[in-house]
């Protein structure tokens, strides 16, 4: 994945969703790098079938096509890697509620929904990030839970220029490191969650970026990203 990132790219004044965008020009051989922008989406899309919401204009709305050669094992860990590299461009107060939602204080700052077909050699890495949001513009119901970096509307692009930088240093460096700076924003470690199959308190992640779990029995489990739905957490 050496290329610079962010060339070519397309801004859109309004689009459905930008991973949609980003999948299309992935689809017709779009290089690695390209980069898709909004300042508003329609059909934004969270992980886990949700809907991700952000005001015209007030947020940093962006997919990434990346590619990796054939010879490579995809890259398992790129959402891990991606809030490593959100955390970065926010600064030393931003924590990672696992796998890679970013929390500032307790509430949810930006989002990370990496999509695509590892098996031909592509992703598309979409990161929302509330830089210029007014709670009070959000729905109700997500006004209590989102965070904001509360900055003005000029500051979205820089802001994108020192996401795009730490992306690329991130994806450059060995697996253990961006581990370990996972490690260190972990917002869960040692609180008590709960999932469908079960609770227990949060123990940090494996070399795999499964979260491992202490069950109130001793035993520990990992949990995979995609099979578990966190349904509490106590920051
Ligand atoms: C999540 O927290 O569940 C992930 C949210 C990802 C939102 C971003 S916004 C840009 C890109 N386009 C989308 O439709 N989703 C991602």
């Amino acid at each position: 994945m050496g290329a610079a990132l962010g060339l070519p790219r397309v801004h859109l004044r309004r689009t459905d969703s930008t991973n949609d965008r980003a999948r299309e020009f992935a689809l017709t051989g779009a290089p690695h790098g390209t980069l898709v922008t909004a300042a508003a989406q329609s059909a934004g899309r969270g992980r886990q079938g949700r809907h991700w919401s952000a005001p015209p204009g007030s947020s940093l709305l962006m997919s990434l096509v990346l590619r990796w050669p054939a010879s490579d094992r995809s890259p398992t860990l790129l959402p891990l890697v991606a809030a490593v590299a959100v955390c970065d461009a926010v600064g030393p107060d931003a924590r990672i509620k696992w796998p890679n939602d970013i929390l500032l204080g307790d509430g949810k700052l930006a989002g990370i929904l990496v999509e695509g077909r590892p098996q031909q050699g592509w992703a598309v890495l979409g990161i929302g990030v509330n830089v210029a949001v007014r709670t009070e513009e959000l729905p109700a119901p997500l006004r209590a839970l989102a965070a904001t970096l509360g900055q003005g509307r000029e500051t979205i692009e820089p802001f994108l220029a020192e996401l795009l930088a730490a992306l690329t240093r991130r994806l450059e460096e060995p697996r253990d490191r961006v581990l370990d700076a996972w490690r260190e924003r972990d917002a869960l470690r040692g609180r008590e969650i709960a999932w469908a199959g079960g609770r227990g308190s949060a123990d940090g992640v494996d070399a795999e970026g499964h979260l491992l779990v202490e069950l109130p029995d001793g035993a520990q489990i990992a949990l995979a990203a995609g099979e578990v739905h966190l349904e509490s957490y106590n920051l």
